[in-house]
Order: C-alpha cells, then sequence, then structure tokens
C-alpha cells in the first residue's frame, strides 16, 4: 500500500468524489492533531502530573480524570478557530459549546467523547477519543441540544484514535474504512489500512461478564451458549475478551472480528444502558457498518435511532454481522 499521509488520502478522496468539501477536510485534519496532542499529554503520564483524578463530576455523574478535562480542552481549542464548525458536543459538557463570535462558524456540529476508557487511564491500558460529525440544520446559528438530536445515520463522518502500543487513527466518510498509524518522527497520520472488513463470523466475544444477573434473558441465553463451548449448542468455543476502552474492544473487532456487548442490564432501570449513543454508540455503528459489521441495541439499529437527549444511553451489542444478528433474532423470539 502507498504509503500516504491523513493530508494526501483526503485530498485524493475530494479529488475523487465531490462528496467531501474544505470544510470537512480541515475539520479531520484539526482532529487528527488534536488526538497527537492528546497522545504526547498520555505518553507523558505521572512524568506531567496528569493522572487520577480531576476533583470534578461530569454531567454523567462520573468523577473526571484530569486527562479527561484535558483532552476535552485540547478538541475545544483546536477545533473553534477553524470556520469549519457550528458547535460542538462532548461527553464531558452538559450543554453544546459555542464557537466563540470572534471565530467565523460553518456547517458542522462536532460530538466526542474525549478520552474513551478513562478507568483504564491510571494503570497504563490503552484508551482512546470517539468523534462524529453532523450537519448543523438549516439556519440554526446557536446550536442548542436539539439540533445535534439527529439519528446517526445523518453523520457525515465517524472516527477514533485508539492510544495503544501505536496512535492509531480510524476514519470513515462513509465510503469504508482507513486506518492511519501515527508517524512520530515525521508527527503525520501515515495511511497503513484501507478497506477494513470485520468478519460475518466470530469466535471471540466481549462483555463486562460480571454484570451478568442484571443481564435481560436474551443475552443471558446467548452468552450462556457461548460458554457452554464445543459441547453447547454452537458446537465450538469460545474465547473473552474485555478491555474496558471501547475504542480498544472495537479495534480488535475491526481487526479480527468478534461481537461487543453492552446490553441494558437491570442494575439501573432507568439506564437503557452504559454507553452514550451520540458520541460512543452513533459512530462506532457507522465505522463498523461501514466495515460490512452490524450494530443494534438488541431491538433496532443504533443508526435508525432518534435521538431525545443529548446525553442519553443505549445498549450496545455490534460486530461480526452473523452473531449481532444471532442476538437480535434472540431478543425477537
Ligand atoms: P468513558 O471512559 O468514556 O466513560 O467510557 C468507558 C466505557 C467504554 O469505553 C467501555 O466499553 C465501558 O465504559 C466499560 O464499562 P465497565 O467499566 O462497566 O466495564
Ligand atoms: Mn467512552
Ligand atoms: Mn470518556
Amino acid at each position: 500500500m502507498r504509503r500516504i499521509t491523513l493530508m494526501q488520502y483526503l485530498i485524493e478522496q475530494e479529488r475523487q468524489r465531490d462528496w467531501i468539501n474544505a470544510d470537512l477536510r480541515l475539520l479531520i485534519e484539526v482532529v487528527s492533531r488534536a488526538c497527537k496532542a492528546i497522545s504526547i499529554a498520555i505518553g507523558k503520564g505521572d512524568l506531567a502530573g496528569i493522572l487520577g483524578g480531576a476533583g470534578s463530576e461530569n454531567v454523567q455523574g462520573e468523577a473526571q480524570k484530569k486527562l479527561d478535562v484535558i483532552s476535552n480542552e485540547i478538541l475545544l481549542e483546536a477545533n473553534e478557530w477553524g470556520g469549519h464548525l457550528a458547535a460542538m458536543a462532548s461527553e464531558e459538557m452538559d450543554h453544546p459549546h459555542q464557537i466563540p463570535h470572534r471565530f467565523p462558524r460553518g456547517e458542522y456540529l462536532l460530538l466526542f467523547d474525549p478520552l474513551d476508557g478513562s478507568s483504564n487511564i491510571d494503570v497504563n491500558i490503552s484508551v482512546g477519543t470517539i468523534f462524529s460529525v453532523l450537519r448543523c440544520p438549516e439556519g440554526v446559528t446557536e446550536p442548542s441540544d436539539a439540533a445535534f438530536l439527529q439519528p446517526g445515520a445523518a453523520q457525515v463522518c465517524a472516527g477514533y484514535a485508539v492510544y495503544g502500543p501505536s496512535t492509531l487513527l480510524v476514519l470513515t466518510l462513509g465510503q469504508g474504512v482507513a486506518c492511519f498509524t501515527l508517524d512520530r518522527e515525521t508527527g503525520s497520520f501515515i495511511l497503513t489500512k484501507n478497506a477494513l472488513r470485520i468478519p460475518e463470523d466470530t469466535g471471540e466475544f466481549a462483555i463486562n461478564a460480571s454484570n451478568m444477573r442484571f443481564w435481560e434473558p436474551p443475552v443471558k441465553r446467548y452468552i450462556d451458549e457461548l460458554m457452554a463451548g464445543k459441547g453447547g449448542p454452537r458446537g465450538r468455543d469460545f474465547n473473552m475478551r474485555w478491555v474496558a476502552s471501547m475504542v480498544a474492544d472495537v479495534h480488535r473487532i475491526l481487526t479480527r472480528g468478534g461481537v461487543f456487548l453492552y446490553p441494558r442490564d437491570t442494575k439501573d432501570p432507568k439506564k437503557a444502558g452504559k454507553l452514550r449513543l451520540m458520541y460512543e454508540a452513533n459512530p462506532m455503528a457507522f465505522i463498523v457498518e461501514q466495515a460490512g459489521g452490524a450494530a443494534t441495541n438488541g431491538r433496532e439499529r443504533i443508526l435508525g435511532i432518534q435521538p431525545t437527549e443529548l446525553h442519553q444511553r443505549v445498549a450496545v451489542i455490534l460486530g461480526s454481522k452473523n452473531e449481532v444478528e444471532r442476538v437480535s433474532a434472540y431478543h425477537a423470539a
């Protein structure tokens, strides 16, 4: 594969098809630079005194890590001057961040989970950043929560960075999925995989099994069958992985297949699940579907869900198509 930079890739995509414009190219370039800055900050860790709690809580009622707040700031600062955005929304902010009046505004809305898997940051396990791009509705100049409440199928672009042994950027613009590796010497993201495909079958599942007693019957049935292995109804053994960083689990599935489940559980009946629809489930569902996988909440396609709240939660079952369809069939039975 030709080793081209993210910028070259975007320029070539723009030439081949007119579905990417200069503002969207700038948005992606700027987000990639913010992810590079987050990767550098994370790499310093204790040396920079940036691990541990920030001593604050976010709108989700979760204690924030210092790096949650730092990553959020990096993304806000990187994106507010470019004139490509109408507003930004984040897991770490109650309401959308408006573009300061001293800067021009653009047609896009950017949503992000600035640091995904942050419970892992203090124990040096891979974390990431997830982002999603929507169009701002016509005529909306001060986008409130309502402007963001579009189904995932309306996304123009989605991606994630995973800060692991390598720092990777995975991106879809609705024409397949590409993966870029950060070259730390030149500071560029280099195209290292194109047209990623998730195998339709898999022998590997990802779930936080400590919640088993709270699962709904279809999920319990599905996981029991996997755990029964060769002697059970599936007639084969399965392997389990759970990183507790969605980006790391999803990247593994994009790379070698698998099924990821964070199902609705009865632990907190008020919550439809743990993961957030707008900046975790929707971008990941877009990427997974673009790679030939599937993503549902057990009953309907994630990308078809009409959001009602900016920070609403959703059950997530995604990955190898045939396994996701089996779980959905058990929900329908
Ligand atoms: P975040 O750190 O942005 O809150 O996301 C954490 C999410 C997701 O990354 C992961 O799959 C899940 O929480 C892990 O949940 P458990 O800790 O309950 O396993
Ligand atoms: Mn997250
Ligand atoms: Mn987060």
